[in-house]
């Protein structure tokens, strides 16, 4: 099959672009470099182009034929977004309407979209199924909810097939260790632990440890990167099988607290990590763990990796990161 990958140059998409030529698919990834790396597309087609700028995005891809798009472009720090509306709603919302507009003026038809479980907000159920109600509460998860939105409305056309996938946290590393996260700035918990672990000079703390939880720090849910290569992979089988429009959660279902991925840290570090403890971040919820179990059932994917091989990967990885900065490798 040949896909169009896009944001096929950051970290989820480039796993999942690494996956895809190891099933020995054709794979071209669009992407601006705004946050993606161009060494993380090496030896793949690379269309430079901003998904913002309609006229380019159609020259760009004229002519061309894909069996279908995964969707990952997209800008994704909740406090960014908050400073940040409108930028947000341009790249995320207008870029997703004009890769669509092309898709359909091309006639691809399937499309697997990167949505997030920001667009359930606060839990008002232990496990989030996605049933449960819509109400993102930041800028960043309303344009999730706003393109997922968009996907439906244009498949009620009849246009259009979307998978629409709400991961929670995305974490860990490529097995040869040659590609895993690496955003500026970091915001996500695993990687600012291991870069600190390292060396860095970068503050660790642990905001609140009063939640109502067993160590009372917050649970959240963590999915090996290679977990997610399968299941978007299973979900463009399933379009191209069976077309439709689909949300599926993908997360491993279970929940780690802060205190328990800062352990499972040390464990593959093999020394201990130094951290303070903060006061609770506004907007925090004390737990948001997926019920994935309709992943489970209509792709037949359920998570290999737990939460000691992600850290294991992500260590791994970041100490080939620091020879790729120093240029080294
Ligand atoms: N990382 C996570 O834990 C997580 C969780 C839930 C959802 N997601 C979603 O998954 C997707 C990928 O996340 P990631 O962590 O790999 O992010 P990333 O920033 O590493 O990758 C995004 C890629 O999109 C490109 N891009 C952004 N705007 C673009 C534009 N207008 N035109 C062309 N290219 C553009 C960037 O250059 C980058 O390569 C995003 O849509 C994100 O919202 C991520």
């Amino acid at each position: 099959m040949q896909y169009l990958v896009t944001g096929g140059a950051g970290y989820i998409g480039s796993h999942i672009s690494l996956r895809l030529s190891e099933l020995g698919h054709q794979v071209t990834v669009l992407d601006d470099l705004s946050s993606g790396h161009r060494w993380a597309v090496a030896g793949l087609e690379l269309i430079e182009v901003d998904l913002r700028e309609l006229l380019p995005l159609r020259e760009a891809l004229a002519g061309r034929s894909f069996d279908g798009v995964f969707h990952f472009a997209a800008k994704s720090l909740v406090g960014e977004s908050a400073e940040r509306p409108l930028y947000y709603y341009q790249n995320n919302v207008a870029g997703t309407a004009n890769l669509i507009e092309v898709a359909l003026e091309s006639g691809w038809r399937d499309c697997v979209f990167s949505s997030t479980a920001a667009v359930y907000g606060n839990p008002t159920t232990p496990l989030i199924a996605e049933t449960h109600a819509l109400q993102p509460i930041n800028v960043y998860g309303q344009t999730k909810r706003v393109m997922e939105q968009l996907l439906s409305d244009v498949h009620q056309q009849g246009q259009l097939n979307a998978a629409c996938l709400r991961y929670f946290n995305a974490a860990g590393a490529a097995a040869d260790n040659h590609r895993g996260e690496w955003h500026e700035p970091e915001t996500h918990l695993i990687p600012n632990i291991l870069r600190r672990a390292a060396g860095d000079d970068v503050p660790l703390t642990i905001f609140g440890d009063d939640y109502e939880t067993p160590d009372g720090t917050c649970i959240r849910d963590y999915i090996h990167v290679l977990d997610l290569a399968d299941a978007h992979v299973g979900a463009m089988e399933l379009l191209h099988r069976r077309g439709g429009f689909h949300t599926l959660n993908l997360g491993n279902g279970r929940g780690y607290s802060v205190m328990e991925v800062l352990k499972a840290c040390e464990q593959a570090v093999g020394s201990g990590i130094s951290y303070a403890i903060g006061a609770r971040r506004e907007g925090d919820p004390a737990r948001l763990v997926a019920d994935a179990s309709l992943a489970a059932d209509v792709l037949g994917w359920r998570p290999a990796r737990d939460l000691q091989a992600i850290v294991d990967s992500a260590w791994s990885w970041e100490q080939y990161r620091r020879e790729l900065a120093a240029g080294r490798v």
